[in-house]
């Protein structure tokens, strides 16, 4: 159910048959206020405009043209040439009846799905995942999660970085470490981030150490068997570490999801070929430069994208440009998708100019870099642990969850405790990750305990709250919702308030993948909780005095309410529970 969908392609037939151009928008929108009707036709005036005609004589022409009988009950003009839809109860019940029997709400798959590539999560296996993953990771699942569900075809791709000049460092490190017999779970690679430190002081500081690690980058890039061994010992450690924090997370990667930096290896080769080839790339102080004019500088100097060092060696840049020809060419993707942070704009602005003119994007791909901001720790500064650090995403979840279960205990509770504690981690990790989806991804923004945790206010724990409130009132009536029959009929305002919501929630879905933004989804699950408390202060459901067929008609909305949290959750990856 696309009620906006519907009411463009009535539009657009009125406007034509208004004389109207065609390709012209409708502009029609969701009104911001009860006043202006359920929806809004705006698109009068720009064609009047187009036309040089009277707006109001335009609006009123596409309205006698207009046929909404069944869905609207009044359309009127306003102001200059707005025209304003009041939608009939009868369709909104009949819509909502329809929604309640649908495995998926009513909400439609589309009619040619799409093949999507995303690139999310992506950490550098070097260290373990700090909290600088977190937004990549969350934002693209629940991106991920909405394409699915509207039935597109997704390929998930963690572009993991796990080809990088360091990891020579890394091998000889861990070479020396086997030969002295030491345990590598328990003890050399228990901690990654102390692991790497050692590396790196004795890179920097023990005499022929860098050179050995500069000798291992080559020969692993070359395929040496032994290097190759080492690094695979390493590459299987991280990896682990990265699938617990997925785990911990309710994210859905797997490890055949991987699609690192190393799996392009053999095929940057011929990136550099074909760059020379079409005469795109030059030699530039020994190593290969694509100029772009597109992106000069305000001198008018072209940007310099590198994508061979002088040494021969390939880079960050290379592989990306290797991963475009595969999703596109190879895969056949419709679109891309990349989730990384803001500041590698320019990179990915380069790596698309480069594939476009050599081919290793085909005009029908679309690529969308999705940027984010940064998650800021109260001080205004990027987040860091007390003494500066950078915090690991794996302490910072389970902080969360020990905070969450802090702040469950001072409430009254009869459950076991297994079960509180099932509930903690569910509101825990849920809350982190409703803060950090209900901000607009391009925005920065600060990361603050107490107002994620708290069960007021647009956060985790109030909508897992109200879904367990809606979910309790067929407990408390002792009915089955599945067992509810009869039919729903909308009457007071709150009542309609609600059903009109329920009813846009595949509108929400179409912006969030569109522009692969889950707060939009967000602000959904609020705006729909809030509106079902108003519905049920003001629209009993289980008192004595309460029809029985009222009764059924809202019992059959609180179900579908509940089924709309639990689904609308689960595409953001946060778990519900029936108490709490
Ligand atoms: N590994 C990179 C980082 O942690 C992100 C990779 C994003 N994807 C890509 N195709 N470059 O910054």
């Amino acid at each position: 159910m696309n009620i906006r969908q519907l009411l463009i392609e009535r539009a657009v037939a009125a406007m034509a048959a208004a004389g109207v151009p065609e390709g012209t928008n409708p502009a029609v929108t969701q009104s911001t206020r009860a006043q202006f009707g359920d929806y809004q036709i705006n698109g009068a005036m720009g064609a009047a405009k187009a036309l040089k005609s009277n707006p109001r004589e335009l609006a009123q022409k596409i309205i006698d043209n207009l046929d909404v009988s069944d869905l609207a009950h009044t359309v009127e003009i306003a102001g200059p040439g707005f025209i304003n839809i009041h939608l009939k109860p009868e369709f909104l019940a009949t819509s909502l009846m329809a929604a309640n029997a649908d495995a998926k709400l009513g909400v439609s798959e589309h009619a040619q799905p799409q093949k999507v590539v995303v690139d999310f999560s992506s950490p550098n296996l070097a260290k373990e995942m700090h909290v600088g993953h977190l937004r990549s990771t969350i934002i693209g699942d629940a991106v991920v999660r909405a394409l699915e569900f509207r039935g597109d075809s997704v390929v998930r791709q963690n572009h993991m970085g796990d080809w990088g000049t360091q990891f020579g460092m890394l091998i000889a490190h861990l070479e020396d470490l086997l030969n002295q017999g030491i345990d590598l779970e328990k003890v050399a690679l228990a901690d990654l981030e102390t692991f790497y430190r050692d590396a790196k002081k004795r890179f920097d500081d023990e005499e022929g150490f860098a050179d050995k690690a500069r000798d291992y980058v080559v020969k692993l890039q070359s395929g040496d068997a032994h290097c190759a061994k080492l690094w695979q010992l390493f590459i299987d450690t991280s990896v682990k570490h990265s699938e617990e924090v997925y785990q911990k997370l309710n994210v859905t990667l797997k490890r055949e999801d991987i699609m690192a930096e190393s799996a392009y290896n053999d095929a940057l080769a011929g990136v550099i070929a074909t760059l020379q080839a079409k005469g795109l790339a030059k030699e530039d102080q020994g190593a290969q430069v694509v100029f772009l004019d597109e992106l000069a500088n305000k001198d008018g100097e072209p940007s310099a994208f590198i994508v061979q060092k002088s040494g021969g060696g390939f880079l960050y840049a290379t592989t990306d440009l290797a991963a475009c020809d595969y999703r596109s060419n190879q895969l056949g993707a419709d679109r891309i998708l990349i989730f990384v942070d803001a500041r590698q704009s320019l990179h990915f602005s380069q790596v698309e100019l480069t594939a476009r003119k050599a081919g290793f994007l085909r005009d029908e791909t679309s690529y969308e870099f999705c940027p984010f901001g940064t998650m800021m720790g109260d001080d205004g500064k990027p987040f860091k642990t007390r003494t500066g650090g950078t915090v690991k995403l794996a302490d910072l979840l389970e902080e969360a969850v020990s905070r969450a279960t802090e702040k469950l205990a001072a409430r009254e509770s009869e459950l076991s405790a297994e079960a509180r504690a099932e509930i903690a981690r569910k509101v825990g990790i849920g809350a982190v990750k409703y803060a950090d989806l209900s901000k607009h991804r391009t925005s920065d923004y600060i990361f603050n305990w107490d107002s994620m945790l708290s069960f007021e206010g647009a956060t985790a724990p109030y909508l897992q709250y109200a879904y367990t409130r809606v979910s309790s009132i067929f407990r408390k009536a002792g009915i089955e919702s599945a067992a509810l029959t009869g039919a729903i009929s909308i009457v007071e305002p709150q009542e309609k308030a609600l059903a009109l919501k329920l009813l846009q929630l595949e509108e929400v879905l179409d912006l969030m993948i569109a522009e692969a933004t889950p707060h939009v989804l967000c602000g959904y699950l609020y705006e729909l909780a809030s509106l079902y408390m108003s519905f049920y202060e003001a629209c009993p459901v289980l008192k004595d005095d309460v029809a029985a067929d009222v009764r059924t008609s809202r019992l059959l909305l609180c179900n579908l309410v509940a089924k709309t949290l639990a689904t609308g959750l689960d595409l953001l990856g946060i778990e519900v529970m029936e108490q709490m």
